[in-house]
């Protein structure tokens, strides 16, 4: 699904323009799907690979061998097992892709009425309730990841699995390579730890500098930090990746499930 582009702004919820598209079909809502789609939703298989899954005879729902395709079931109605396993309920596991638009904090609410994230999709027909993992700071942009798996979005911000999330940024000047070299070896922080990053330049203008800059924390505020701290202070940040997956054509305010391609990706990546 690709929605409508919403656009950036900074007026409150009520004057906001109409939300992204209908989906159509939601595995979490009462209109059936081909088991095919099921099996390949739940990020167990390709389309394809679940056909062949059905055609031989793997896929039992009910109790019952089901072989033939095109099969229409409500997911959240049936016992659906592939090799004896039941598969993960699609109303358990639901991921999107969203672009946080600068502007917008990345929390459910706000006390203080700015728009946030969840204005995006509470007008959409997205009934799963998702949540985001982690967070962009107000005045940052780019991919946030929304899912309402617990466990992997945990395991995505625990520390240990050091996921890289990739940022584009603009800094004040054009850093040496001395200092460009600090962020590899680590910089001290305010939280009083010392991070490392990857960077790469992208370009240098007359006072400012573009760059890649990738980090395997998720500490607030981490790379306005690491950029100050080698006296580059930054002027602007997007997230372009998160692990596997890749902002990509997405437009600020546009969010679009997870192909099961991304959530296979997503989930080896971080039992590997
Ligand atoms: N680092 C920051 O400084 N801000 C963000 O929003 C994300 C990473």
């Amino acid at each position: 699904m690709k929605t409508r582009r919403n656009k950036p702004d900074n007026r409150r919820k009520a004057d906001l323009p109409p939300r992204a598209a209908a989906r159509r079909e939601s595995p979490a809502g009462s209109l059936p799907w081909r088991l095919q789609r099921i099996l390949a939703h739940s990020g167990l298989a390709s389309r394809r690979k679940a056909e062949d899954l059905i055609r031989t005879g793997r896929v039992v729902v009910d109790g019952r061998v089901v072989t033939e395709l095109g099969l229409k079931l409500v997911p959240s109605d049936h016992r659906i097992e592939v090799d004896g396993k039941r598969i993960a309920s699609p109303e358990s596991k639901a991921y999107y892709l969203f672009y946080k638009p600068k502007g917008v904090v990345s929390t459910l609410r706000d006390p203080q009425g700015r728009p946030t994230i969840f204005d995006y999709w509470s007008r959409t027909q997205i009934q799963e309730r998702i949540f985001p993992v982690g967070r962009l700071d107000w005045d940052a942009e780019g991919l946030m990841l929304l899912t309402n798996d617990g466990e992997l979005a945990q395991t995505l911000l625990h520390p240990k699995f050091q996921v890289p999330k990739t940022y584009r940024v603009k800094v004040r000047g054009i850093p040496t390579l001395d200092s460009l070299r600090r962020l590899q070896t680590g910089t001290w922080l305010p939280s009083g730890k010392k991070h490392q990053a990857e960077w790469k330049m992208v370009k240098t203008g007359l006072d400012r500098s573009w760059l890649l800059i990738t980090i395997r924390e998720g500490e607030k505020h981490q790379v306005k930090n690491m950029c100050a701290a080698i006296g580059h202070p930054l002027m602007a940040i997007k997230r372009i990746t998160l692990g596997p997956l890749s902002l990509g054509r997405l437009a600020p305010g546009e969010i679009r499930p997870l192909t099961p391609k991304e959530i296979r990706a997503l989930k080896s990546d971080l039992s590997g």
